[in-house]
């Protein structure tokens, strides 16, 4: 095949698959073992077989989730926005990394560019930014930063001529926050869970109390996360008692805006759940979760110059790749991040920035809003459904009644996995206070009302099947 006919091959599946994605099931549902068989992987093929390379790549279609079709409610993020495709598409076609300026001066511009406009819109008058690989990274590369800030000689010395350092996060932040304090060296009984109020927020006399004790018993609190929506609840830690803390406890404050941080391309979301966020020192926010830029995208903006971040992540002799910049300019995004190959993220990014602007997305989280308020209220006027906590945002944590002799965390299990096996929907679980959750999240422009509607009816039908064998 010449490339000419390759390519529009190509294009051919991408436009039939965009149509397709929101018809029929979510997915061809099969166990583990059948969808083996029928991909069958050990299949011989005759080296440089362009048919047989297009035979895998429907395979895998054919069999892959469409996380773009209503039905699929799992996670924080589905489908993509056209425009990141597009950019995702171009970046693998000119395949470079985002490292140097010389290999990536595009690129480069696009994201310093991007840190920028970020930078701006959060407040940090003097910052700095990075594109990661997602919150997870993010949050432990501002722990990172956070410590060495606090000790100063610890990339010398390690841990082990230092005080003992402490960590302190809401108890239902997310599990990167655990993995960030375990690849740090601080060891999980230096990350200090904080417990939650009814919200989902810190409890800040808590917080208070535990800071004086080890403050008192010698020990160095460094780092204190807000999460900004939190992964099961959607709760929103209140950043005012955090920061009048933060005058008497010198931690560095960090906001965990994975899920919620969005809220802050509209003016009256941000006033309502991230106000005083430009006075935290890090912020973190996923642009492939709520946005819909395609995985992954994700920034981490700091206070402060180059030289925290800077500071906080060089070491080794890095003088064969990187070009000084002209009076102090950052020339090689790669001297500020943790990786040296990096994935071309940012021309998604400012593809979609560009095609849809901070209107664009305001009016999009706004409209998530608008339905996890309906999905509530609907949930709350069906006999058969509960919500399990109150509705903190972006987050319906509800779940189908059981009877009295039956586990309600079985039946909504079992709820759950038959919409999944009939491919109808797949839709995610948490505990909330000890109680398995159903969680909705919407995600997805195609959702509306009538989705909504379909899905909860779909929920309280297979509730009621299984009841009633
Ligand atoms: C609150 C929160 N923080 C961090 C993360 C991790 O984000 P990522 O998947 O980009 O690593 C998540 C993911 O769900 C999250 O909900």
């Amino acid at each position: 095949m010449e490339p000419e006919q390759i390519f529009s091959r190509l294009a051919q599946l991408a436009s039939q698959y965009r149509h397709e994605q929101s018809q029929g099931t979510y997915v061809a549902y099969l166990e583990p073992g059948e969808l083996q068989q029928r991909l069958d992987l050990t299949r011989e093929q005759a080296p440089g077989d362009w048919e047989e390379l297009f035979h895998w790549v429907e395979t895998y279609l054919r069999y892959a989730v469409k996380t773009g079709h209503p039905g699929y409610l799992n996670r924080m993020w589905a489908g993509a926005n056209l425009p990141s495709i597009i950019g995702e598409m171009v970046s693998a076609l000119t395949n470079t990394s985002a490292c140097t300026f010389e290999t990536a001066p595009v690129s480069t511009l696009m994201e310093k560019y991007m840190i920028k406009t970020m930078l701006n819109l959060v407040g940090f008058s003097q910052g700095v930014g990075q594109m990661t690989t997602g919150s997870s990274n993010a949050n432990m590369i501002a722990m990172l930063a956070a410590r060495n800030h606090h000790a100063q000689t610890v990339k010398q010395q390690g841990l082990f001529k230092q005080k003992e350092l402490f960590a302190f996060v809401n108890e239902e932040a997310h599990y990167s926050l655990d993995r960030a304090a375990n690849i740090l060296g601080l060891g999980s009984d230096h990350l200090i869970k904080v417990p939650a109020d009814a919200h989902g927020c810190m409890d800040i006399q808590a917080l208070e109390d535990t800071l004086q004790r080890i403050v008192q018993a010698g020990g160095q609190p460094f780092f204190v996360t807000a999460t900004a929506g939190s992964t099961v609840r959607g709760g929103f830690d209140r950043l005012q008692p955090l920061l009048q803390l933060r005058t008497r406890f010198p931690f560095w404050l960090h906001v965990d805006g994975a899920w919620g941080g969005p809220v802050i391309f509209s003016e009256t979301l941000r006033t309502r759940y991230l106000p005083l966020l430009e006075q935290a020192d890090s912020f973190t926010m996923d642009f492939h979760k709520m946005p819909g830029t395609a995985l992954m995208c994700n920034v981490l903006l700091m206070r402060g110059n180059s030289s925290v971040l800077r500071g906080a992540l060089s070491a080794g002799d890095e003088s064969y790749i990187f070009r000084e910049g002209s009076e102090g300019e950052v020339r090689d995004l790669g001297t500020l991040s943790l990786q040296c190959g990096r994935r071309v993220d940012s021309l998604k990014w400012f593809l979609d920035w560009k095609f849809y602007g901070q209107e664009g997305l305001a009016r999009r989280v706004e409209g998530y809003l608008a339905l996890c308020e309906y999905a509530e209220a609907q949930i709350k006027q069906q006999a058969e459904l509960e919500m399990v906590a109150p509705r903190e945002s972006f987050n319906v944590c509800f779940r189908h009644r059981a009877p009295q002799n039956m586990d309600p965390a079985l039946l909504n299990t079992r709820i759950r996995e038959k919409m999944q096996q009939q491919g109808r929907y797949l839709v995610g679980t948490g505990f909330v206070n000890g109680q398995l959750a159903l969680r909705l999240l919407v995600t997805n422009t195609q959702v509306g009302k009538a989705d909504i509607d379909e899905f909860l009816a779909t929920v309280v039908r297979t509730g009621q099947e299984i009841l009633a064998t």
